[in-house]
């Protein structure tokens, strides 16, 4: 009776163990497996997800970044209006959008993070076409431009403003350096609008 029982427990587990390398030996052998499937199915749905929510964030960046930039354009201009004619008036408005270079700033770092974000998803497979590499030298060009020219211009018409309220007297070229934060913020924006039209089209 005992005896009769072992044997039983003996083909039981020879059984299981059999049908265990059966099924393990199909699920490696076979690609088209529900299992394998279902496994593909998952990473490729989490890798869609992370990918859709990096371009999310790459679009809230580049929209924050491409409209300061156009806003910080007409604000200058009216400025400029404004403190030929009233220069408290024209203060105000240079009040109002001191805070745009950080949002500015903030968009810009979203931007890249989620650039970035992207390209560790795709494994940099854009890395390798044309027109990935002109973006990322214009992306560099606009860095560029907005660290070393935009931010020291911006600085600059604060303290002369500010020197010219004090003395209550126009002794600083005010106008001129207007015209050339207002063509360095142009040219900031057509810079946005290659990079546009270069992300659609993606000639390689
Ligand atoms: C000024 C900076 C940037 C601007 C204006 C910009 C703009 C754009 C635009 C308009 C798209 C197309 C979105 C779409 O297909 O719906 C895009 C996609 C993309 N960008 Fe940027 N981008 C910038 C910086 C970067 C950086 C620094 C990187 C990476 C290092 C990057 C990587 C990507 C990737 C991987 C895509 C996805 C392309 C695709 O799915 O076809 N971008 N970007």
């Amino acid at each position: 009776m005992v005896f009769k029982r072992q044997v039983a427990k003996l083909i039981g587990i020879v059984a299981t163990s059999v049908a265990v390398v059966y099924l393990q030996k199909k699920v490696t052998t076979a690609p088209h497996s529900f299992t394998q499937l279902s496994v593909y199915k998952i990473i490729d749905m989490k890798m869609e997800n992370s990918l859709q929510v990096s371009l999310i964030l790459h679009i809230i960046g580049l929209s924050t970044v491409f409209g300061v930039t156009l806003v910080r354009y007409i604000l200058s201009r009216k400025f400029w209006v404004q403190y030929k004619k009233d220069k408290e008036k024209g203060l105000t408005i240079l009040q109002a959008s001191s805070k745009l270079p950080l949002i500015a700033g903030i968009g810009l770092v979203l931007l890249i993070l989620s650039g970035f974000m992207m390209m560790a998803i795709t494994a940099g497979v854009f890395g390798h076409q044309l027109w990935f590499r002109i973006k990322m030298i214009v992306v560099i060009l606009i860095i560029a431009v907005s660290v070393f020219l935009s931010k020291g211009l911006e600085n600059r018409l604060r303290k002369w403003v500010t020197e010219d309220m004090i003395e209550g007297s126009s002794t600083h070229p005010i106008g001129n350096l207007i015209g050339r934060i207002n063509t360095v913020q142009l040219f900031l924006s057509s810079l946005f609008i290659l990079i546009f039209i270069l992300s659609v089209f993606k000639f390689n």
